[in-house]
């Protein structure tokens, strides 16, 4: 796992902390924020890590489905049960199940959940048998499941079970120095992937990624970067190759938390990009009307104006 802001560092200290534990761990966070790689990193850095870890994700299984998956069944036990199968519980003996969108689960399977948690026995489907398995669940949500409790969507028992050990992927936005990491890392492999030998971004294309707001994370900074390797005609990746959504983006304001990285950084180039984003944040808001950016911003047009030239700031999106 590639990063190195404090956001990360506190994600892969929890993990050092609680992968050998046999406490269950709860991982929240937006979508492709890496909750499954933090799920492997736990089983495949602990004391399980020779025994299986058994992925199920709780929203593409249709509910009842869903319930045979994880305890297994015997034969006769419904209509399609020809033989008698072993659930994903009793295969994860020693290791890990991932219960993946857990936020998805139907109310009815989670009072059987919370009861395998609590208890580590249960039976198979149309079976009278108490099977014993030792595993340990980590699951994953991108739902706030605080909410889902309090719409009465979630149990709030098994919510308080899941929570014991709760670990946050923090969204790509709120650790944008890990954004030049990740990119580089994904540079790497896909040139090795695709055949490619592609040798760096121009500055311009690293400061679009920074602020842009990376609604998809992780995966949206990997598929991006596919589509960028794959598409480049040059050695170097430039604005030119940057999707068209970006473009656009651009002129957003991505609401940011600087972070100082541990080798510093530089105060007068982060504080003019800073003012460039919200010069560009005025002129957006006022139409690109020049006179009322001026206004917004409290400094003379002739300012406005030198600044806009100063930082190369066009219009770049027709109304
Ligand atoms: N810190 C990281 N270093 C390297 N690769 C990462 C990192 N975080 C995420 N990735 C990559 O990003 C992609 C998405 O990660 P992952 O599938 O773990 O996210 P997720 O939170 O489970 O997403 P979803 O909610 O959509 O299921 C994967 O290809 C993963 O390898
Ligand atoms: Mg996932």
């Amino acid at each position: 796992m590639i990063g190195e802001s404090e956001k990360i560092k506190k994600v892969f200290s929890m993990i050092d902390k609680v992968c050998d534990s046999d406490t269950t761990v709860l991982i929240q966070g937006e979508s492709g924020t890496g909750k499954e790689l933090i799920a492997k990193a736990l089983h495949y850095g602990g004391v399980r890590k020779k025994a299986p870890f058994i992925p199920v994700n709780c929203g593409a299984i249709p509910a009842d489905l869903l319930e045979s998956e994880l305890f297994g069944h015997e034969k006769g036990a419904f209509t399609h049960a020809i033989r008698s199968r072993q659930g994903r519980f009793e295969l994860a003996d020693g290791g890990t199940v991932f219960l993946d969108e857990i936020g998805e689960m139907s109310p009815m399977l989670q009072v059987k959940i919370l009861r395998v948690l609590q208890e580590k026995e249960f039976e198979r489907i149309g079976g009278t048998k108490t099977i014993k398995s030792d595993f340990r669940v980590i699951a994953a949500t991108n739902r706030i499941l605080d909410d889902e409790v309090k719409k009465g969507r979630f149990r709030e028992d098994l919510y308080y079970r899941l929570t014991v050990l709760p670990i946050s992927a923090p969204p790509l936005r709120e650790r944008v120095t890990d954004i030049p990491l990740l990119a580089d890392y994904f540079l790497a492999k896909l040139n090795n992937a695709k055949k490619r030998s592609i040798k760096g971004f121009s500055q311009d294309v690293m400061s679009s990624f920074m602020n842009y707001a990376w609604p998809g994370n992780v995966r949206e900074l990997e598929n991006v970067m596919e589509r960028m390797v794959i598409l480049a005609e040059g050695e170097f990746l430039t604005l030119e190759d940057l999707p068209e959504h970006f473009l656009e983006a651009r002129d957003a304001v991505v609401s940011e938390i600087y972070e100082i990285p541990a080798q510093g950084f530089y105060l007068s180039k982060v504080v003019a990009h800073f003012e460039k984003k919200l010069i560009i944040q005025a002129l957006g808001q006022t139409k690109w009307v020049k006179n009322q950016a001026a206004k917004l911003l409290n400094v003379n047009r002739t300012t406005l104006l030198e600044k806009m030239k100063r930082f190369k700031i066009v219009k770049m999106v027709e109304e």
